[in-house]
């Protein structure tokens, strides 16, 4: 695959003149079949016009993505649904009410998809995953281009998805055109992707990627559980099912209690705190070289959420032997960091 080189230029949208400007090269560019960063309210996403398999094919190039995994497929608005998807008749109604709550915003549902949708944007599944993004810029450009946009996370295949335009920068500096520098992402975290299933009383919802809309969020609508794929999977799953990657290249560890950790002489170690509390254990385990923290003093999930990949990336940049994480509780935004931690923890110790 041959990496395209350009000039990147990063637009700012902090005023309502430059944000126009940004705005309107975005929508210019796009309708040209170039790729785009445009911010979201979960991550920083690299859009394309989601029925150009030409376009399409860019996002590939510049990510270093392997075609067999599937993208999102962004909507400009709720209602243009079935462009892209078969609604079938048996969840109607409960699809229709969910769209209802939680769109536009960070729930992906999985869908038969149209003969319209290009084989590329879904790695040839007879699926779509769909979504309508509420970040107030992407929906001007989108609504503005008035097509659905295709969009990964805007980050080289492997690699940590980007909450902040300058995460963009560092990732593809030089394989696309436009960054939409829209700062920090919301919520920090990729969307909630869900299937729905008939089921009688209730609907199954099945969480095939946690993320910011819980499983407490989802009870309301049918019978929810998980199917989160596991890194022992991975190599045997189908495509599309491929389990994502949020590794540093820094081995990182995920510790269970502090007496996990045992440090090695020589060894140089960052440590991923949760709080920061002392009482907590983990601070005083050795001489870290770097203690960074998710929700300083607070230990509060959704501020969590919004440093995580942030963090990540900083404590990755040190070049220290091993990344330690302190272990979050498991409930609400949790459940998606802990997966996160637990993939890249697994990885780098086979
Ligand atoms: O919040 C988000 O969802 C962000 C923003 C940019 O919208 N996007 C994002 O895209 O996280 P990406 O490509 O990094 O992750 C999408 C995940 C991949 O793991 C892919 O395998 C899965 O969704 N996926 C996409 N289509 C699928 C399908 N038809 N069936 C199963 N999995 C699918
Ligand atoms: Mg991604």
């Amino acid at each position: 695959m041959t990496v395209p080189s350009f000039v990147t230029a990063v637009l700012p949208t902090d005023q309502p003149p430059l944000m126009h400007q940004a705005v309107e090269e975005a929508v210019r560019l796009l309708r040209e079949g170039e790729v785009v960063a445009l911010p979201t309210e979960t991550v920083y996403g690299l859009a394309a016009n989601a029925l150009d398999a030409a376009a399409v094919a860019k996002i590939f190039e510049a990510k270093e993505r392997p075609t067999f995994d599937p993208l999102i497929v962004h909507l400009p608005h709720k209602d243009q649904l079935d462009l892209v998807a078969e609604v079938p008749a048996e969840i109607a109604l409960t699809l229709k009410k969910m769209t209802e709550r939680f769109w536009p915003g960070p729930l992906t549902i999985l869908l038969p998809k149209k003969a319209i949708v290009p084989d590329i944007v879904t790695a040839g599944l007879p699926t779509v995953a769909v979504r309508v993004s509420s970040n107030p810029i992407f929906r001007r450009v989108i609504s503005a281009l008035d097509k659905p946009l295709a969009a990964p996370s805007a980050n080289r295949f492997g690699s940590i998805s980007p909450t902040s335009a300058s995460a963009v920068l560092t990732e593809l500096d030089g394989r696309i055109h436009l960054i939409v520098d829209a700062g920090a992402c919301m919520f920090g975290l990729e969307s909630t992707i869900i299937k729905i299933e008939p089921g009688s009383p209730k609907m199954f919802i099945t969480i095939v990627r946690p993320g910011p809309i819980t499983a407490e969020d989802l009870k309301a609508y049918g019978k929810v559980r998980y199917a989160m794929r596991t890194v022992v999977d991975e190599a045997t799953e189908a495509p599309g099912q491929l389990a994502s990657h949020y590794a540093p290249k820094t081995p990182l560890r995920l510790l269970e209690r502090p007496s996990d950790f045992i440090p090695e002489e020589g060894k140089r170690y960052a440590l991923m705190s949760y709080r920061g509390e002392e009482k907590d254990g983990y601070l005083n385990l050795t001489d870290w070289e770097e203690v960074m923290m998710l929700s300083p003093g607070n230990g509060k999930l959704p501020e969590a959420a919004v440093r995580f990949f942030y963090v990540l990336r900083r404590l990755d940049e040190l070049g220290v032997d091993e990344i330690i994480a302190e272990p979050l509780h498991e409930h609400g935004m949790g459940i998606a960091m802990m997966d996160k931690l637990r993939r890249a923890s697994a990885r780098k110790a086979s």
